[in-house]
């Protein structure tokens, strides 16, 4: 098959370079000539694990090419997947306008009867919108070409991106023409050899899907962390509460870590996206508007917990941070949690050395200038760089190397032995008993402090 991927991110370059690997030919376009100069010789623009030996050696075996000219990718496929971004626009709905200049780009170049698919993440109604930029530029042209428009939403996850495209719990294809969906189970079918995982349905219906999908995740988080808020007021662990309900089968252990706030491409974007939609039909989304403002207060957990233990003013105080990225296996830094807690600390008059295994470059590239220039922060090479004299360390990330590091070493470097823990990777006795202080995420039965004084505000 020869398919053409537009937008060549995290979901185009994956999706492009795992049809490669199962022997498609596939051109990968995007408007960033530097990304595509940069594929063209083997350097990923995203760290993704697994994925740069298959870009590489597709590309070397010539299944897979980059190009920024779409037409010129046009000129042998019939098949094109639209998988460039949809991010927030300031009222919070699904800014269309690159899959709909992509859709109109189609339309002029058009030859013979083509599928076109919606990989991006779009609200119900979009295909509808894709088939009329295209009809419109076909009508312009005053040539009839048939096509159709089919929704196939992506949900790989960042950091096992690969993995799940090539096992993927479900594929969703939303088409309304039978031709249509005979090219997508004859391209989907070799990932669906050991079982079926197509679940063929409606355009709108696959649309929709993918936001209730990603809407029910982040209603799981948000709710585990206002339990965990509750908890570090009851002085209850919220890590035994965790298990005790993860046993039910009904509930499940998945997405029900407590941490400092959901973020990444899509959780916020999405919830987002949906209750604007529902606004538009006049819904008032009262569970998503509950998720979305829990995540956000979620954000400023761990600064709320610095400024109890230190203080309002925070200037003279260093601070170590590991983890920048928005989760770990990813160097996406798009709504991270570390952003809004490095404004509030610098905001407080703090310093900060921060280390990331893999997301130096993007914090760099992303992060204002200024608190470089200015030493308010400091990236550092290693992980315990970022400790030096530091009067606390938050996590922020949960890397597997800070899952169990050297605590002694950690307490010989930092000028007070005290922690911020945002995603409860570490045992509040044992630290305890090292003699650190120590707050976790709802770990309430180790903060006394804090529940002391929450008992007068409440008395
Ligand atoms: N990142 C994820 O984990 C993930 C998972 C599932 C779904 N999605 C959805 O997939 C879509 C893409 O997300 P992403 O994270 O890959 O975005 P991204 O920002 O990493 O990549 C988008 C790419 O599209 C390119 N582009 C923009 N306009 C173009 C045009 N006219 N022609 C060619 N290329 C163009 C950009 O240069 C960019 O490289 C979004 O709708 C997102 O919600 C993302």
């Amino acid at each position: 098959m020869n398919i053409t991927v537009i937008g060549t991110g995290y979901v185009g370059l994956v999706t492009g370079a795992c049809f490669a690997e199962m022997g498609s030919n596939v051109t990968c376009v995007d408007v960033d000539a530097a990304k595509i100069e940069g594929l063209k010789q083997g350097i990923l623009p995203i760290y993704e694990p697994g994925l740069e030996p298959i870009v590489v050696n597709n590309y070397k075996e010539g299944r897979l090419r980059f190009t920024t000219s779409l037409p010129e990718a046009m000129a042998d496929s019939n098949l094109y997947f639209i998988a460039v971004g949809t991010p927030p626009g300031e009222d919070g709905s699904a800014d269309l306008q690159y899959v709909l200049a992509v859709a109109r780009e189609i339309g002029q170049h058009l030859k013979a009867y083509s599928i076109i698919v919606d990989k991006s993440t779009v609200p119900v109604g979009t295909a509808e919108k894709v088939q009329a930029a295209i009809q419109r530029e076909l009508d312009a042209r005053g040539v009839h070409i048939p096509f159709d428009v089919v929704s196939n939403p992506e949900f790989l996850k960042e950091g096992a991106a690969v993995e799940d495209f090539m096992r993927p719990d479900r594929i969703i294809v939303g088409a309304e023409a039978e031709r249509a969906r005979e090219v997508m189970r004859n391209l989907y079918a070799p990932f669906n050899r050991n079982r079926e995982r197509t679940l063929f349905m409606g355009v709108r219906e696959a649309e929709m899907t993918k936001y209730a999908a990603n809407a029910m995740l982040a209603t799981k988080i948000s709710f585990m962390n206002e339990i965990a808020n509750l908890c570090d007021l009851m002085g209850v662990d919220v890590e035994s509460v965790r298990e005790g309900i993860g046993s039910d089968a009904r509930i499940g252990y998945s997405f029900i870590y407590p941490g400092c706030g959901y973020g990444g491409s899509c959780f916020p974007k999405d919830v987002k996206a949906l209750i604007r939609t529902a606004a538009e039909h006049g819904f008032d989304t009262q569970v998503l508007n509950a998720v979305e403002a829990r995540n956000n207060q979620q954000k400023t957990v761990l600064f709320d917990k610095i400024t109890r233990h230190f203080g309002a003013d925070l200037s003279g105080l260093h601070f170590g941070v590991w983890g920048l990225a928005f989760k770990p296996g990813t160097d996406d830094m798009r709504e991270a949690s570390s952003v809004v807690l490095l404004e509030a600390l610098i905001a407080a008059g703090a310093t900060v050395k921060a280390y990331d295994p893999v997301a130096r470059e993007a914090a760099r590239a992303t992060l204002p200038a200024d608190w470089f220039a200015s030493g308010r922060l400091v990236l550092t090479e290693h992980q315990y760089d970022a400790l030096k004299d530091v009067d606390a360390m938050v996590l922020v990330t949960e890397w597997k190397p800070f899952r169990h590091p050297d605590f002694e070493a950690m307490k010989r470097l930092m000028k007070q032995p005290v922690i911020f823990d945002g995603r409860n990777q570490y045992d509040p006795k044992q630290l305890q008993a090292l003699g650190f202080r120590y707050a976790g995420i709802g770990r309430g039965e180790h903060q006394p402090a804090t529940r002391a004084e929450l008992k007068i505000v409440a008395g």
